[in-house]
């Protein structure tokens, strides 16, 4: 069995717990307080004020796991995501700090008794690197702990003088590598092949001596510190016997869950990779406050998840995917980081929203890119496109820079920053003029407006617009726009949808879809269902059951607006508002989470206010007197010097020209049914008022009801009938897992039992049943104990392919390797393989011709032994 993610966490953690260090939870990925960083890039930032003498803590030693974000900042691999064995925008750090507590020698001998002897990682796998200088360092591995000289590594480079940022707690460090063996390319550190994948760094141990300046100077810390970092991905593919970090348990749920959610069959793309390594990052930053923007840590995090959809796309997805692997995430690392769980909800949202506003210019943006490369000559793309594909498409320079590289081309990073500098002008130039978005159609008319009293009414049709000019005319089954002299109907402003309704001709109707103003001019959409002419007289009638839906759900908004500032804080802003017969939307400014509690808080307040059944108020006054008075008005908005005022009680007063109930007991109940993050610094609201509420109400408790039913409880004992079924269904899985580990060790002794002798050696050559292909080494390592000395080959033949594993004892494998026994076998069953001479695995396409394979065997042996 290997040891899970979870294990080895939790194992690091006690191990330095009891080794006299305090266990720290890890901290936000937003640094607190910390303007020299972008996101917690190390364990040790949220000791940094500890390391420099400036906070004291109860202790002097600690151990932690933190989460951690290299994408932008000084350490940033995003880019390399994907195109390596070992990086990740996000990852755990393990690390132990020392306070001014032990130094050097202690800080070494820890990690390597914690490798060695907690870890059992073999010794001769190990080798170490010290800064050039650190004769220190040299001697401690050395002398203490034996590593021989030749394993000892001096680097004078920056490698090994770690610091956080360009100024803050710094040192000497000595890393620890991990020799993946020679089957994988690359050299020892320092070699000119140390960029392979052979030699992997897996510890960080930093000897915290100094605070770099501002001027580059460097000032001495209060007392030497420790400071080390070890990446739980790279040991967890160390220990699960995995080259990659992606192989891991953590990261195949991960890849197995895109590959569902993306259509994708081969679990080896590298864009699996991608979206897996993506989805931590991008959750967990929202999980601690970020939220996609145009500028700092939104525009990062806008940047990872536009990356993760395009892989998406590339792998063929066809729907919004991405969010939908937020609960495969909880379920891998819910447990060591409840916030995440917590949060899921509201992660989720974020992400669709993005995505879904990327995914309506991604296709159009990628051919436009897809065509320019075609027409390239040369290998660089050019900035103005770039930029191009920025400003128009919302694509972020290293998206396509992702995309060119894939293609065998790069991106001209310069000409993208003078493209970028120019439009910056551009901007500052626009924005002292303001934008006219009148449509193209004018109107000389002016309606009036008679629906705050009236639901229908007599009028003269003045003008008539088809899809693009004025007509005299529109005829039977013709879209177009009607404006009356007066109306009932409401022209969409102010958040709430125009009205919908009939006009009445003499002998048909024109039906109307949706009013809007232009200019002064109220103008009903829709299609004549027969011909109308200017001049013509109609009876106008507005949907009424709409509009009062409608009025309630604008009432309600302006009672949830005043709530807000009540219960958040006078900061509280509009910042948008839908207001429609089935919900209200109200968009509004605030920096931090709304918790549950001040959700409740918000309901429960607009309710006593609905209870207490204000009339409504409205009044014409000068937009000075309003202002004076109290009224909201919407910071950037033009008003007229007259203004109507809506009030309820003494509770709210908004300048607003909507439609309102009579008295605010008609609101009848409001529940808010969504509450989350849009935009940095912008929150959304979601809520139902009237007969919508009552059946939502109904709803929920019906679900509860029938939730209760299921489980054989009622609705009170729910909560707990609940934790006692997840407690069982805990301790059955792990029931199963012994159960698993049993059988499995069960099978290897009924195998041996099968096992032969040719020419006096012992052979095994058997197929498995129910075993599951990854679990194969373990059962072999154990085979091969049970037997002492012998040749072993295991075939796991499922659906469609075959799984194929060797092994020879190490006294035999003079006269036969593992890897030519897997791959003679292997031929036969349509694949190849290969790997040590004790030990190698293969794959095969034709589970049908398993058995005749594996009796093979002992013919072959027959010619080697
Ligand atoms: N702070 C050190 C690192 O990040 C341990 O490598």
């Amino acid at each position: 069995m290997t040891i899970s993610t979870a294990e080895i966490r939790s194992t690091f953690l006690d191990y330095f717990a009891r080794h006299g260090h305090q266990k720290v939870s890890s901290s936000s990925l937003v640094p607190a307080d910390d303007p020299t960083l972008l996101f917690t890039n190390a364990g040790m930032n949220q000791f940094k004020d500890v390391f420099l003498g400036a906070e004291k803590r109860a202790y002097s030693r600690a151990v932690s796991s933190q989460r951690c974000v290299r994408a932008g900042g000084k350490h940033n691999d995003l880019e390399n995501v994907g195109y390596t064995a070992r990086h990740h925008t996000f990852f755990e750090m393990l690390g132990n700090f020392s306070f001014g507590d032990y130094f050097k020698k202690e800080a070494i001998a820890f990690a390597w008794d914690f490798l060695t002897k907690e870890l059992k990682l073999p010794k001769e796998k190990l080798l170490v690197t010290v800064y050039a200088e650190d004769d220190e360092a040299f001697d401690i591995w050395e002398k203490d702990i034996g590593v021989p000289k030749d394993k000892i590594i001096r680097i004078g480079t920056s490698d090994n003088f770690w610091s956080m940022g360009d100024t803050g707690p710094c040192g000497p460090c000595s890393e620890i590598f991990y020799d993946h063996g020679e089957h994988i390319w690359g050299g020892p550190p320092g070699s000119p092949e140390e960029d392979g994948d052979r030699f992997i760094e897996i510890w960080n141990l930093v000897f915290m001596q100094f605070n770099r300046q501002a001027d580059g100077s460097m000032e001495r810390l209060p007392k030497p510190s420790i400071d080390t970092g070890m990446g739980l991905e790279r040991i967890s593919a160390i220990l699960q016997h995995v080259h990659s970090n992606y192989e891991i348990d953590l990261f195949q749920a991960l890849i197995k869950a895109a590959a569902r959610v993306t259509g994708a069959s081969d679990l080896e793309d590298k864009s699996l990779r991608v979206i897996a390594d993506h989805i931590r990052s991008c959750s967990f930053l929202i999980a601690d406050g970020v939220l996609p923007s145009n500028e700092g840590r939104g525009y990062v995090l806008r940047r990872i998840i536009r990356r993760a959809v395009r892989h998406g796309y590339k792998l063929g997805a066809k729907n919004v995917f991405f969010y939908q692997l937020v609960a495969a995430l909880v379920g891998q690392m819910g447990q060591a980081y409840p916030e995440l769980k917590e949060q899921q909800a509201n992660i989720e949202r974020v992400l669709k929203v993005e995505e879904e506003q990327f995914a309506r210019t991604l296709d159009r943006g990628m051919q436009i890119l897809g065509d320019a490369l075609k027409e390239l000559k040369g290998d660089t793309v050019p900035g103005e496109l770039v930029f191009k594909l920025y400003d128009t498409y919302g694509f972020p320079a290293d998206l396509t820079n992702d995309v060119a590289r894939e293609k065998g081309y790069k991106i001209d990073e310069a000409g993208f920053e003078a493209a970028m500098a120019e439009q910056r002008k551009r901007a500052q130039a626009a924005s002292n003029f303001g934008a006219d978005y009148n449509t193209q159609l004018t109107s000389m008319a002016s309606s009036d407006f008679t629906g705050y009293e009236a639901e229908a009414g007599h009028a003269r049709v003045l003008e008539l617009f088809n899809l693009d000019k004025a007509v005299d005319e529109l005829s039977t089954g013709e879209q177009g726009m009607v404006v009356l002299d007066n109306t009932p109907f409401y022209a969409e402003s102010g958040g709430q949808v125009g009205d919908t309704g009939v006009l009445r001709l003499l002998n048909g109707v024109f039906r109307v879809t949706d009013t809007v103003k232009i200019g002064d001019a109220i103008a009903h959409k829709g299609v004549a269902e027969t011909g109308i002419r200017v001049g013509d007289t109609v009876d106008a009638q507005i949907d009424a059951q709409r509009r009062q839906a409608i009025k309630l759900n604008h009432s309600a908004t302006h009672l949830l607006h005043a709530a807000l500032k009540k219960i958040l804080g006078p900061h509280v802003n509009q910042k948008g508002s839908l207001v429609d017969p089935e919900r209200l939307r109200f968009d509004f400014s605030h920096f931090e989470a709304v918790s549950k509690e001040q959700v409740r808080q918000l309901e429960a307040l607009v309710n006593q206010q609905i209870r207490e059944n204000h009339s409504l108020g409205t009044q014409l006054m000068e937009l000075d007197a309003a202002k004076a008075a109290g009224a909201q008005a919407l910071f950037g908005e033009k008003y007229d010097e007259q203004v109507r005022v809506v009030s309820m009680g003494e509770f709210s007063m908004e300048l607003c020209g909507g439609t309102h109930v009579e008295r605010t007991g008609d609101i009848g109940l409001f529940r808010i049914t969504s509450e989350g993050g849009i935009a940095s610094g912008v929150r959304r609201i979601e809520a139902v008022t009237g007969e919508a509420a009552l059946t939502y109400t109904q709803q929920q408790s019906q679900q509860l009801m029938a939730l209760a039913g299921m489980l054989k409880s009622d609705v009170q004992t729910l909560p707990d009938r609940m934790t006692q079924l997840l407690d069982q269904s805990k301790a059955l899985e792990k029931e199963l897992q012994q159960l698993k580990q049993k059988l499995a060790s069960q099978a290897g002794s009924d195998l041996l039992s099968q096992a032969y002798e040719v020419k006096g050696v012992k052979v095994l050559s058997s197929k498995l049943e129910g075993i599951e292909a990854k679990s194969l080494r373990d059962l072999m390592d154990s085979l091969k104990n049970k037997l002492g000395s012998g040749i072993l080959l295991l075939g796991v033949a499922e659906s469609d392919k075959v799984s194929l594993i060797a092994g020879v004892t190490k006294d035999l494998t003079g006269k036969v390797k593992a890897g030519e026994l897997v791959n003679y076998v292997a031929q036969q069953v349509g694949g190849k393989g290969g790997g040590r001479p004790d030990m190698a695995q293969a794959g095969g396409t034709q589970p049908e011709k398993l058995d005749e394979a594996l009796a093979s065997v002992s013919t072959w042996l027959q010619d080697k032994l």
